[in-house]
């Protein structure tokens, strides 16, 4: 699975320090399978999100169906409301772990978005192992996806 990550400036930080985290546990042989593509933000100089989130969805776009994103921002609603005016995106912004599982289970996400000023460290890491580890349930929850798009083609 490919992971891409992006930041604008207020998530940088926490982007680095995720990164870092995750380059450690993968050096002691887990996650063997995620490839972690960082997308920049390069610097906590201050940059415009709306980039940051065009660069992942390209990225995502152009991948396979089973690979996702990781976006961070001050607040993560920028990120979000950027992701998610493409249509097969669905990003889910996430303050804590039980959201992450159910972003996956009910919503099939395929983008996390965490905002840096709002959640600490351990909360976010915790976010991003439910997110990968957790699978789409379907069903119910594939028909109501399907629904949006409908719903979106009649506004
Ligand atoms: C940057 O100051 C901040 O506005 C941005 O990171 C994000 O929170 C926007 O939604």
């Amino acid at each position: 699975m490919k992971l891409f990550i992006a930041s604008d400036h207020a998530g940088f930080q926490l982007k680095s320090e995720l990164i870092k985290k995750m380059h450690e546990y993968s050096d002691k042989g887990n996650n063997s399978e995620i490839e972690l593509v960082d997308l920049g933000t390069n610097s906590d100089e201050s940059c415009d999100y709306p980039i940051f989130a065009k660069k992942l969805v390209e990225n995502l776009l152009n991948a396979s169906e089973k690979d996702r994103g990781i976006l961070i921002c001050g607040t993560g609603i920028g990120m979000s409301i950027a992701t998610n005016r493409h249509s097969q995106i669905r990003a889910a912004l996430c303050f804590n772990e039980e959201m992450a599982i159910m972003s996956r289970k009910h919503n099939n996400a395929n983008v996390l978005v965490l905002g840096a000023r709002i959640i600490d460290f351990d909360v976010a890491l915790q976010c991003i192992r439910a997110f990968l580890k957790t699978d789409f349930e379907g069903g119910r929850h594939a028909r109501r996806l399907a629904l949006i798009d409908e719903c979106a083609k009649q506004c």
